[in-house]
């Protein structure tokens, strides 16, 4: 296993180009399963999620080649196995979005259950009700999900979310661009992503309106075709660079950055007293002597990504003062906390918020990775701690990070990976 190995203490300067949405490629890969021609997609990150995608598309038989520019022929996908294995989904949940276009499109599916992850439980009770209001029959046997379209086509229909879900949302609005008639979706998922996979949908020739607002409407059609698509810019990417660059003290230019999607990280770095200066390329993070301390809740889009809290408790520990974080989304999204607690940090949690007393030195120390995000929020924090920082198990990183050694390195960050390190 690898491990990054990080000197502290060198302010981040110079630019860096943020790359396309993790978040926005996986549920686009999928979509290509819908399509009846080949899709082309660009500006993907080179990353694991996006290779075990691949992996699962070419397992139901899809041909996939490129890699930046990746293009998926689902022609051949009738006439393979219509199943998400067990070994994939848990490796990658994101897995599960293939059920609603599988469904689309050939009238089955059968999913492997993605079970729990570092994070929380993460059911799918959402995205089989939504499916199950579309018409499909859903059977659950062996750990694996039965889905079927008893007459071969999904039939339009209207349904309300009990809670708001990216992966339900995506989902059921894949197996609603094919069905037939119109359907209505509530309290569904604004995030970024759900806009971008609708508008991947409609340029295919879906009929899709809503999308960004809390009710999405569907036109059913009869077939979509394939497109050639660039993936957005990541905006927790580019978020966790702030940060970086906020907290070393740095001036750094984030080419690419989707500002657009990005309001409610600004106004809390700003709360901060970072400061965020929009470019005609992207923005320019310079990281303040003082940090104020402050607090941030996570909310589903527009409110603070969930995705950004770990990356914002690190700020938090070097603003002077009590700051606190609270998580609303996930059950168990703190284990970035004994970690930076390892380095110095002093951050006490009760209940779904994390208390930060801000100010302590941070020291370098061996810490490992959990979670996608604490791994993040790991890198941040050994880029100012004293000293050396080890950080093991560093596969999490890469899930969602493309070789963040190397793109942090021209910033001047001292930092470098390790290959075949003891885990
Ligand atoms: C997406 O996950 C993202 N992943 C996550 O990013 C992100 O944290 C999450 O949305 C929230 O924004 C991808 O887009 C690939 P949810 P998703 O369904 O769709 C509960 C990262 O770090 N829930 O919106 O799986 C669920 O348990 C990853 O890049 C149900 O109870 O998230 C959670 O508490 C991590 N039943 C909450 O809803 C359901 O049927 C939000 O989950 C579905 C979800």
């Amino acid at each position: 296993m690898d491990k990054i190995v990080i000197h502290g203490g060198t302010p981040l300067r110079g630019e860096i180009r943020v790359l396309g949405a993790k978040n926005a490629a996986l549920p686009t890969q999928c979509a290509a399963l819908i399509a009846d021609s080949p899709t082309t997609l660009r500006h993907l990150p080179q990353l694991s999620d996006v290779q075990t995608m691949n992996r699962l598309l070419c397992g139901l038989g899809c041909e996939v080649t490129g890699e930046r520019t990746l293009i998926i022929d689902p022609t051949g996908v009738a006439k393979g196995s219509l199943e998400a294995s067990y070994e994939l989904v848990k490796t990658m949940r994101a897995s599960v979005t293939v059920m609603g276009p599988l469904l689309a499109r050939y009238g089955r599916a059968r999913v492997s259950l993605p079970g729990g992850c570092a994070i929380g439980a993460r059911p799918i009770d959402q995205h089989l009700r939504g499916l199950e209001a579309l018409g499909a029959e859903v059977t659950l046997s062996h750990g694996y999900v039965e889905t079927r379209a008893p007459s071969g086509r999904l039939t339009g229909a209207r349904f309300k979310f009990d809670l708001v879900t990216v992966g339900g949302t995506q989902n059921v609005m894949m197996a609603a661009a094919l069905a037939r008639g119109s359907t209505r979706l509530e309290n569904v998922a604004r995030e970024p992503e759900v806009v971008e996979l609708a508008l991947v949908l409609n340029k295919m020739g879906a009929r899709i309106r809503g999308a960004g607002t809390p009710v999405i409407e569907v036109e059913g059609v009869d077939s979509l075709s394939g497109i050639d698509h660039a993936i957005l810019p990541d905006r927790i990417e580019a978020g966790t660079f702030m940060v970086a660059a906020a907290v070393t003290r740095g001036d750094v230019l984030l080419r690419d950055a989707p500002l657009d999607h990005m309001h409610s990280v600004i106004e809390s770095l700003e709360s901060a007293g970072v400061i965020c200066e929009p470019t005609p390329e992207g923005v320019r993070v310079i990281g303040p002597d003082e940090l104020k301390p402050f607090h941030v809740t996570t909310r589903p889009h527009p409110g603070f990504p969930t995705d950004m809290q770990a990356q914002m408790t690190v700020l938090a520990i070097l603003a002077r003062g009590r700051s606190t974080v609270t998580e609303t989304i996930f059950e168990n999204r703190f284990m970035h906390v004994p970690e930076l607690c390892r380095l110095g940090a002093d951050i006490r949690v009760s209940g779904n918020t994390a208390e930060v007393h801000g100010g302590t030195p941070l020291s370098g120390t061996i810490v490992m990775a959990t979670d996608l995000r604490a791994s993040a929020s790991l890198v941040i924090a050994g880029l100012v701690a004293d000293g050396v920082t080890e950080i093991r198990r560093v596969y999490h990183l890469d899930r969602g990070y493309e070789t963040i050694e190397r793109r942090l390195r021209p910033l001047g960050a001292r930092i470098e990976r390790v290959t075949g390190a003891p885990s």
